[in-house]
């Protein structure tokens, strides 16, 4: 039968789109190691209605790449800078143009996706605070359970070019001594914020008590760590992390303007009372010298009314 002799294209792989969508020798283009991992977190759910969620924008064109995979899923883009020309229009691609570590600006992508997110994917700054702001944030809150987030490039982390890069050192590799109890090793940038995630992995496993952070899985391949959400609850946030309510929040914000605003307005004054008494220190110089070639007079004044002059 004809139909049967009819060859059925093949759905593209990730690597044949980024090949078309991202421009020739693009310096943003994701690495064919982070494609072939990609593949297999969407293994099986391609036609899903997937939620999805890229920090970093850039050309756009792994905007359009999981458009293009996912013919069905949702896709948040997030950029500190404009959306490219190219994203206009297109259908269930959304834009916000915001920091990764605006907390407003990451719940209002949730809410343009219409619920918590499948899989984030974090390519932004690639600076160790602002990743660790938006996992802090977007793992707990807005990554479904049994969903993953995906750290891309943590590597700047041994690039002495970004300002919390250092680099590449070995270990000591002779600390492995019967006293030895801590085993340095790279903390600079983002290499330290992925290392970090084993400690809240263990957290429940060691004291009992759920982490915040329900991490089920963490597999960390050379620039690229892929953390899997538990689908058990998570344990409730660290004091240090919750948020006060948004009027609260207001206010605390007033209060530290206003602080600012009279310790601004102290110092004016303090520096105005410092003038003024030069001011009047230079007067006693000009009255002694007015006074001294008169003392002979009043000497004189005194000595013929008997009164102080
Ligand atoms: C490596 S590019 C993104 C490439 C894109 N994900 C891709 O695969 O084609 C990094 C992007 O992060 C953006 N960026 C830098 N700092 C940011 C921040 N603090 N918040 C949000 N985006 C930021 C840059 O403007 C840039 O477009």
């Amino acid at each position: 039968m004809e139909a049967s002799n009819r060859t059925i294209a093949a759905a593209p792989s990730l690597s044949e789109l980024a090949e078309r969508l991202y421009a020739p020798g693009e310096f943003t283009r994701k690495a064919s190691s982070y494609l072939a991992e990609y593949e297999r977190i969407f293994a099986g759910r391609r036609h899903e209605k997937l939620r999805i969620l890229e920090l970093g924008v850039s050309s756009g064109a792994s905007m359009m790449l999981w458009r293009d995979y996912l013919p069905h899923a949702t896709i948040v883009g997030l950029d500190i800078d404009p959306m490219p020309d190219v994203l206009a229009g297109l259908d269930r691609i959304h834009i916000l143009r915001a920091s990764q570590d605006d907390i407003a600006a990451l719940d209002q992508a949730m809410a343009l996706a219409g619920g918590p997110f499948d899989v984030i994917v974090d390519d932004a700054s690639h600076l160790g605070y602002l990743t660790k702001r938006s996992f802090l944030h977007l793992f707990p809150h807005c990554l479904k359970p049994g969903g993953t987030y995906v750290i891309e490039d943590f590597g700047t982390g041994f690039m002495p070019e970004y300002p919390d890069g250092q680099e590449y050192r070995d270990p000591p590799w002779n600390d492995a001594e019967p006293d030895a109890t801590v085993f340095a090793s790279h903390q600079h940038g983002m290499v330290g914020v992925v290392k970090q995630l084993a400690d809240p992995m263990m957290q429940q496993l060691i004291t009992g008590q759920r982490s915040f952070l329900a991490i089920e899985r963490l597999t960390i391949l050379a620039n690229l760590a892929i953390v899997q959400k538990s689908m058990e609850p998570a344990g409730p946030m660290p004091p240090a992390l919750v948020r006060p309510p948004p009027r609260v929040e207001a206010i605390e914000r007033e209060l530290r303007l206003l602080t600012r605003r009279v310790a601004e307005q102290e110092e004016a004054v303090a520096a105005e009372i410092a003038l003024l008494h030069d001011r009047v220190a230079e007067l006693e110089v000009v009255l002694g010298n007015v006074v001294a070639p008169l003392q002979p007079f009043r000497r004189i004044w005194r000595g013929l009314t008997g009164k102080s002059a």
